[in-house]
């Protein structure tokens, strides 16, 4: 197979939801479909599990051996289908939000009886500001839930989501009956009683005036989805690719994960309408898949658990070009040629050393401390890509050495663990003081954890008082510099060296944004 048939068969995607809506069980379903695993379980186990929220340790562990489902691919259908794993837990947001940078479209998994809840709002928002196309899985119909219609209501008001219903229920819980594949005009009915990932009986019934409707699904059923589906008809418009590559809609799918049912239709839909690799910008210009030379950047970096081994795995994700063992490529932030002699990917639970890999592929790099969050590796020309944004953290502790004798390792210690993205670090102007912020509380004893037992040093933290850190540029020279020198104790640097105000209240942040409105206060880096 030539270099663009094999781009041209890449769908890259990541599964977002808030935790417990069944993103997990979706997965597996979709894993063994494409004959990646063979017993559901297999990816399960591999989740963070709820009970061990309170206990970081566990966590920790959990996470080392999640690095295997980190990236999980299959083949349907002529098809290579990349999953990039999301992790639920939400101290690990950020992770997500990043791993979200790497795809090329993403699934959407709501709970019947949640509806919309408040992470996948979160998610949902950083995909849509970056245009990423979403299909969205109503999940658990075998249980009772919300009104099919307020979902849809909801979806578009929540998730500011333009609603485009390709499949719809019939009944739910109880009196769940199956789903009408509105496009493709049949009836997949669901038996509950049938073997599990056996339980779908195809109808074809491309006129819902059909009298045997009424014979599969009982008459109050077969009324209520006649009546429906002219509703929908009526308010909702019609399914168009352009519309969803771009964005602007997104086609909803019903089901239950856990039964398998409805599973098969959303894959086969994704595999027709889901995108294959996209062009992505860099600071310099727009990099196409189909060009001849290798560009790829690190999106995520994880830590080996093992801590006599200080190496990390950087998750580069490829862009343009092939991708191949053995060959030099160049590292654009440290000007340097690297050459990786075990590359891997991972298929499912298995890690292999891969020779070359395509764009929208996932290659696991091992490091010993060269990759940073962001970096791009070329085959010699100076790009950046953008869009791979550090968040304001909204929990901070200052930090002290607890171990004087210790304070290179601690050094190089927090370095690291910034560079892999574990959290950010904040240096104050007045006074040198050393602010960790994150998005969650787990972290940082996540840090204290890491840093003592991979690093041999030790770090106390102290409370402090902050609200928000920002990232500040300015259009005016005065202003700037009246502000540096009022609010001095406020400000301090990030690991680039930008100016950032801690701002220590809503109502600090406020004021100081009337009072100079020739400034600007960033919630991303990557202003
Ligand atoms: P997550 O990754 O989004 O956090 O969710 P996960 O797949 O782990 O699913 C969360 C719970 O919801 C699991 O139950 C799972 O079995 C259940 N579930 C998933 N899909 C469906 C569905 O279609 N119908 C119903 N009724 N339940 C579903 P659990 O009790 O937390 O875990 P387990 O003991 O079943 O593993």
């Amino acid at each position: 197979m030539g270099f663009t048939e094999e781009i041209k068969r890449r769908k890259t995607f990541g599964i977002v939801s808030h935790p417990d809506a069944g993103k997990t069980t979706l997965t597996e379903k979709l894993l063994l479909f494409g004959g990646a695993i063979q017993t559901a379980g297999a990816v399960k186990s591999n989740k963070i599990k709820k009970s061990a929220t309170s206990d970081f340790m566990e966590i920790e562990r959990q996470r080392g051996i999640s690095v295997a489902t980190s990236v999980m691919g299959f083949e349907y259908k002529g098809k290579q289908i990349n999953i990039l794993d999301t992790p639920g837990h939400k101290d690990f947001q950020e992770d997500t939000f990043r791993t979200l940078t790497a795809v090329d479209s993403a699934i959407v998994v709501i709970d019947v009886a949640n509806g919309v809840e408040s992470q996948t709002e979160k998610l949902v928002e950083v995909c849509r500001m970056r245009k990423t196309p979403m299909i969205v899985f109503i999940n658990k119909m075998d249980r009772e839930g919300k009104e099919s219609f307020d979902l849809l209501d909801e979806i578009e008001q929540k998730l500011g989501l333009t609603a485009c219903p390709m499949s719809w229920p019939i009944g739910m819980g109880q009196r769940f009956k199956g789903v009408y594949d509105i496009s493709e005009k049949k009836m997949v009915l669901f038996n509950p009683h049938g073997k599990r990932d056996e339980n779908e009986d195809v109808v074809e019934i491309t006129d819902l005036d059909d009298d045997r409707l009424e014979k599969l699904v009982g008459e109050e059923a077969a009324e209520e989805l006649r009546e429906e589906t002219n509703m929908i008809e009526e308010v909702y418009p019609e399914f168009d690719l352009e519309a969803y590559a771009n964005g602007d809609l997104n086609p909803v799918f019903f089901g239950s994960a856990i039964n398998n049912f409805g599973v098969k239709e959303l894959l086969d839909c994704f595999i027709k309408i889901a995108p294959t690799p996209k062009p992505r910008e860099t600071e310099e210009r727009v990099v196409v898949p189909t060009e001849e030379k290798f560009t790829g950047f690190v999106f995520k970096i994880h830590a080996n658990m093992d801590p006599k081994h200080r190496d990390r795995i950087a998750f580069v994700r490829v862009c343009s070009g092939m991708f191949k063992r053995n060959t030099n490529y160049f590292h654009v932030r440290n000007a340097k040629k690297m050459k990786f002699s075990n590359p891997t990917t991972f298929m499912a639970s298995k890690k292999e050393v891969v020779d070359s890999a395509y764009p929208g592929d996932i290659v696991g790099l091992y490091d010993s401390g060269n990759f940073k969050i962001g970096d791009t590796l070329t085959e010699g020309e100076t790009l950046h890509f953008k869009g791979i944004p550090s968040f304001s953290p909204e929990m901070f502790r200052i930090v002290h050495n607890a171990d004087p004798m210790k304070a290179k390792q601690l050094a190089k210690g927090l370095s690291q663990l910034m560079d892999e993205g574990v959290a950010q670090m904040f240096v104050k102007e007045f006074g040198g003081t050393k602010i960790i912020g994150t998005v969650g509380a787990l972290q940082f004893e996540v840090i204290q954890y890491r840093l003592e037992h991979e690093y041999g040093a030790k770090v106390e933290y102290q409370p402090v008082n902050l609200h928000k850190a920002c990232w500040v540029t300015y259009t005016d020279d005065e202003q700037f510099k009246d502000f540096e020198k009022r609010r001095k104790r406020d400000i301090a640097t990030d690991k680039y060296g930008h100016t950032v105000f801690m701002a220590e209240s809503a109502w600090q942040l406020r004021t100081v944004q009337e009072n100079y409105p020739d400034l600007q206060f960033h919630f991303k880096d990557d202003f």
